[in-house]
């Protein structure tokens, strides 16, 4: 019998994270990559924020603090919430965690029996089916192809729902396609939650603050108030700040759920970071001018990546309405055979013969849940997006 239990098995190793780690052993051997697989802000923590965690060194805040956050903090989430959302909570209702992803597995933790569905959209966050079965419940997973934006459909959503259904995990804009869904869109999914009182809504909405244009976000207890008892809206600030190394992230909720996380967290890891949670406080709290700044960064940096991906033979790339990743297809190269002699049969062929080939890392629709196609985050310099894509083209050009 082995040693590590039953549930470790059904659980897979993140394919990002292989994906980065294979970049890097590369580089480390002298070949010239260029990684597009960070899910991170290439920007540092804004100065404010830093100055913010160093004073709460020199106060002395170094020591366990209330398991589900400072009450400090919680406020500012509140007031975040209502400020941005139009969302009414009290600090009651709100939870602090060691990153967005500590929140979502303290409520499936906290939720999960076995046998109990969650619907998760495709293509998905590579962590949300994996967490679903270390809290041993099943993922249902429900295709939201290009044909409709990577959005999920209400029809599709319809379907999906059994009385076994206890959550529905919705991510807007979406990691990995960047999409953004509409008010519009939304309330077409609200609209039949409304009809099935007993499935409870996951709001990941980590990407809130990366939208461009004329898109406006939206979450769904805001759109659709009859859902407010059933839903836990999750944030962070890991991405809008760029935070990802100081973990944490929030979620609000009814006050018997975010108990009930509060008793997960509490045999496991105590609280977040004291320092970080200083850190979070400003980053809630003080000037908020340079994410519209990053924001028009991004901006640029998408519109180019999307171009330079429509000009390579073979490939369809659809302009997302936020995050910092599109999921083109790569429907048009499948059955070609590469440079380098490898036969492009998936996604999965295709990326690994890009980065041997030109050098470029990117990570294979497979690992999302849906193909053919691959992500790319243009979460990097220009520079460093502009010489990937001609690789991109080159490679394309290449397949015969
Ligand atoms: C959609 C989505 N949700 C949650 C997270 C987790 O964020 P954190 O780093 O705060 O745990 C990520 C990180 O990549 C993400 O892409």
């Amino acid at each position: 019998m082995s040693f590590l239990s039953a549930t470790l098995a059904r659980v897979k190793p993140s394919p990002t994270i292989a994906v980065t780690t294979k970049a890097r052993e590369l580089k480390a051997a002298g070949k010239d990559v260029i990684g597009l697989g960070a899910g991170e802000p290439d920007f540092d923590t804004p100065a404010n924020i830093k100055a913010a965690a160093k004073a709460a060194i020199d106060r002395g805040e170094t020591k366990y603090t209330a398991v589900d956050g400072l009450p400090e903090l919680k406020q500012a989430i509140c007031d975040k919430f209502r400020r941005d959302n139009a969302l009414v909570y009290t600090p009651a209702q709100v939870t602090v965690g060691a990153g967005g992803k500590q929140t979502l597995y303290n409520a499936l933790m906290a939720t999960l029996n076995p046998g109990d569905e969650v619907i998760v959209p495709a293509p998905y966050w590579v962590s949300y089916p994996d967490m679903v079965l270390l809290a041993g419940g099943t993922p249902v997973i429900v295709e939201a192809g290009m044909e409709s934006g990577f959005k999920l459909t209400a029809e599709a959503l319809e379907g999906a729902i059994t009385p076994k259904t206890k959550w529905f995990i919705f991510n807007s804009p979406s990691n990995p396609t960047g999409a953004g869904y509409t008010r519009t869109e939304l309330k077409a999914l609200t609209d039949v939650l409304m009809r099935h009182p007993h499935v409870w809504v996951m709001s990941d909405d980590m990407y809130e603050q990366l939208t461009y244009g004329d898109f406006e976000f939206c979450t769904p207890a805001e759109v659709e108030p009859g859902l407010y008892d059933r839903t836990l809206t999750c944030n962070g600030v890991s991405k809008a700040y760029a935070m990802t190394g100081w973990r944490i992230g929030y979620a609000a909720g009814p006050v018997d759920l975010i108990k009930a996380m509060g008793k997960i967290q509490s045999q496991s890891t105590s609280n977040p970071c004291s320092v970080a949670q200083w850190a979070a406080l400003e980053a809630l709290t003080g000037p908020q001018d340079f994410i519209a700044a990053n924001n028009a960064t991004f901006r640029r940096r998408r519109d180019m990546v999307v171009e330079m991906l429509n000009a390579a033979r073979g490939i369809t790339c659809p302009v997302p309405e936020g995050a910092f990743y599109v999921y083109p297809s790569i429907a048009g190269c499948i059955g070609k055979t590469s440079e380098g002699g490898t036969k492009i049969t998936d996604d999965e062929a295709f990326a690994t013969a890009l980065l041997e080939e030109k050098g470029v890392a990117v990570v294979f629709g497979a690992a999302f849940g849906l193909s053919p196609n691959f992500r790319v985050s243009y979460a990097t310099s220009d520079e460093a997006l502009k010489e990937a894509c001609t690789r991109i083209q080159a490679f394309c050009a290449g397949l015969k």
